[in-house]
């Protein structure tokens, strides 16, 4: 049983009013709201500094259903505020940037998923969380890289699948289920696809007691290299509990907030993707805390989404969120 999130107001004390940070002014209007906010790992360390609750996209998908106000700030990227309408039609779900899309959702228009579900209509079609509204609901089921080998694995090995959009996490779930059956598409995570192992074997090279963590979105030579492959949230709890006391990371640098304070002390190296030679993802760096500030005083951008496509994109959330 999830324990129900509070929405909660913290005021700035009185003699701060007249000068208000913005920091402030987000609490302020956050109350007045009555609206939580919620944050990816990827955002900058300003705005989950901010954050009613900071996770990985499956962790935020059961959190923007279970809490008690009335809008969802939601910090993080479009697709995963689509979510959090879907499970909350009747709230106000609002993103401070518009823009802040997706390389997997860019690279996977559903008029060709909707020619497959045609011509192959045996087929489950197993869609990762990345993906518009459109194509989710013409999927059977969804999954997020915490959960996307039990779902493969809890469909019957005899129905052939097609998991789309990332080819490396799908590569990664045929690798873990050993299913045959599965076809895959091929979209790719334009910050997580450009790490290159070579760069991994130099900063292995560097620091030989590090152990190596990895987002299953990384291709395939970065995640033989790693100790830990897991989603965001599992590469911040594994390195926490490690004895080890170095790790480079190969996912986002916004992990490195969550890291620092789960894991004080231990120290944490960055490689650099051949995309932006760096390890930030552009789409969530758009968010920043003044569009944070306007989007919680006007409620735009806001999700506004038809009562039909949630009523058929909730289907295949529902039955991923069932799987244990
Ligand atoms: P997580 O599900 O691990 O949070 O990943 C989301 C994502 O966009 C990774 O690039
Ligand atoms: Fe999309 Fe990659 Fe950014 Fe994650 S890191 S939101 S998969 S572009």
């Amino acid at each position: 049983m999830t324990a129900l999130l509070h929405w909660y107001c913290i005021l700035p004390s009185p003699p701060m009013i007249a000068a208000l940070s913005i920091a402030d002014e987000i609490l302020e209007l956050k109350c007045q709201r009555r609206a939580i906010l919620l944050a990816h790992h990827y955002q900058s360390p300003e705005i989950q500094e901010l954050a009613d609750v900071i996770g990985d996209s499956l962790e935020l998908a059961r959190k923007a259903r279970d809490f008690d106000g009335e809008a969802i700030a939601f910090c993080g990227v479009w697709f995963m505020a689509e979510t959090a309408k879907v499970l909350n039609p009747n709230r106000v779900v609002v993103v401070p940037d518009r823009e802040a899309s997706c390389s997997l959702v860019e690279s996977c228009p559903v008029e060709p998923i909707r020619a497959f579900r045609q011509e192959h209509p045996d087929h489950v079609i197993v869609s990762y969380i990345n993906t518009s509204i459109e194509v989710k609901a013409e999927s059977d089921i969804l999954c997020t890289s915490r959960n996307a080998v039990k779902v493969v694995n809890s469909i019957p090995p005899e129905k052939p699948i097609l998991f789309l959009p990332d080819r490396n996490l799908g590569n990664y779930v045929k690798r873990q289920t050993g299913r045959e059956n599965m076809q895959i598409w091929q979209g790719s995570c334009m910050v997580h696809a450009t790490f290159p192992a070579r760069r991994l074997i130099e900063a292995k090279i560097e620091h030989p007691e590090a152990l190596v963590v990895a987002h299953p979105e990384c291709p395939e030579p970065v995640l033989a290299l790693a100790d830990f492959v897991g989603s965001t949230s599992a590469i911040i709890e594994w390195c926490a509990a490690s004895d080890a006391a170095e790790f480079i990371v190969m996912t986002e640098s916004g992990v490195n907030y969550s890291l620092r304070r789960q894991a004080p002390g231990k120290q944490f190296y960055y490689v650099a993707n051949e995309n932006c030679n760096c390890s930030e993802c552009p789409y969530m760096k758009l968010n920043t805390l003044e569009k944070l500030r306007d989007c919680l005083l006007t409620l735009e951008p806001r999700v506004e989404l038809s009562e039909e496509i949630m009523r058929r994109a909730l289907v295949p959330l529902d039955r991923m969120l069932a799987v244990k």
